[in-house]
């Protein structure tokens, strides 16, 4: 990819915030027919993150958003683009404007990216592609969701995974021989898009305005999931992705330091790592606090590890996306920090 690229790209900075109110699963088990002995031994997760009343999802994406700006030491206004992937906007025209407003980011263009799960992977390689083809310098790329506005508190087989989160990573432009986003490989499989939705309802009740215009008008429902349908697919599409990739960089998986899934389900990422043969104490999860936050997953993560101090300079991150759309894809970063 390099010989192509007219400058380099890299994670300059991540930022992330989740919502105060912390649900326990022993909280859940008093809404619907469940225990903590089960969640925590199929899924891994303990406890999850919800937004409040009176809290968006641009509040938690800005706040993350800031937090990668000052850890960056950059003004908003040098930021020229905002992509904010998410599959639960406060507008269905996008929230990315209303985020580029709260922080300020004057001078820069935004959009929304629907990829679910996959979002910010794909946010990832598309502010990639602006910035190694020469067009933009610096682009802030959020992942944040806010599942628990469409989830079904009833349905005890989805309402236990998710949690709402955002993280926020700012990728810079530099020189062609220090790029550290590598390459990626992406995939769609629409044949399967009704296994997790959030679908369109059609509404009946039919006025004459509808009748004399010919037209239909309705509401999005709530999440629907074929858990294990998906869980298949995880386990195998998940693999073969990461693996495609590497070998389309001649990188072994003894080279790579460390695998950032999508958080959905522990043994996911365990069934993931094994087929690959990576030991398990190279996965970063968080899964077992936060649940699985969609779009926001991986940036949370990321940011946790960094903290933490895990990750040290040149280290390699597979990183790959997976869910809603279908979608699944890879990128493979070079930390340059
Ligand atoms: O972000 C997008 C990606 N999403 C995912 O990757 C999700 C992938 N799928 C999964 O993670 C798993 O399929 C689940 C965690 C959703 C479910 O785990 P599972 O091991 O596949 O369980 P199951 O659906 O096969 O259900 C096993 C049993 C069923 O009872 P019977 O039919 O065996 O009597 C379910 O009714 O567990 C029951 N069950 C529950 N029991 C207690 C389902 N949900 C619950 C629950 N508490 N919350």
């Amino acid at each position: 990819m390099e010989s192509s690229i007219m400058q380099g790209a890299s994670i300059l900075a991540t930022g992330s915030a989740v919502p105060d109110l912390c649900v326990s699963n022993q909280t859940l088990s008093q809404i619907v027919d469940t225990s903590d002995d089960w969640i925590v031994t199929r899924t891994g997760i303990k406890e999850r993150r919800l937004v409040a009343k009176d809290q968006s999802l641009v509040d938690l994406a800005a706040l993350a958003s800031t937090r990668a700006l000052n850890k960056a030491s950059i003004s908003p206004l040098e930021i020229d683009l905002i992509i904010l992937a998410t599959s639960s906007p406060s507008d269905l025209f996008g929230s990315a404007s209303k985020l580029q407003a709260t922080i300020s980011a004057n001078n820069a263009i935004a959009f929304d990216l629907t990829a679910a799960c996959s979002g910010f992977v794909l946010g990832i390689v598309t502010a990639t592609q602006f910035i190694q083809n020469g067009s933009y310098k610096n682009i802030l790329v959020v992942g944040a969701d806010v599942l628990s506005r469409w989830t079904d508190w009833s349905d005890r087989s989805t309402c236990i995974l998710f949690g709402d989160g955002a993280g926020a990573a700012i990728l810079q432009a530099c020189p062609r021989h220090e790029n550290g986003i590598l390459g990626f490989q992406l995939n769609t499989d629409g044949n399967k898009s009704d296994q997790l939705s959030i679908a369109y309802q059609e509404h009946f009740a039919k006025t004459s305005l509808h009748e004399i215009l010919n037209i239909k008008q309705g509401f999005f429902q709530q999440i629907t999931m074929n858990g294990k349908e998906v869980y298949k697919f995880a386990v195998s599409k998940v693999p073969a992705s990461i693996s495609k990739c590497l070998q389309s960089l001649n990188i072994s998986s003894e080279q790579v330091n460390w695998l950032l899934l999508h958080q959905a389900n522990e043994r996911i990422l365990n069934a993931v790592a094994d087929r690959l043969s990576i030991p398990s104490s190279k996965l970063i999860s968080n899964l077992e606090k936060y649940g699985n936050t969609s779009a926001a997953s991986i940036p949370l993560a990321l940011d946790e590890a960094i903290k933490e101090d895990k990750i040290k300079f040149n280290d390699l991150i597979v990183i790959s996306g997976f869910g809603a759309g279908l979608t699944w894809g890879t990128v493979i970063i070079k930390w340059k920090c």
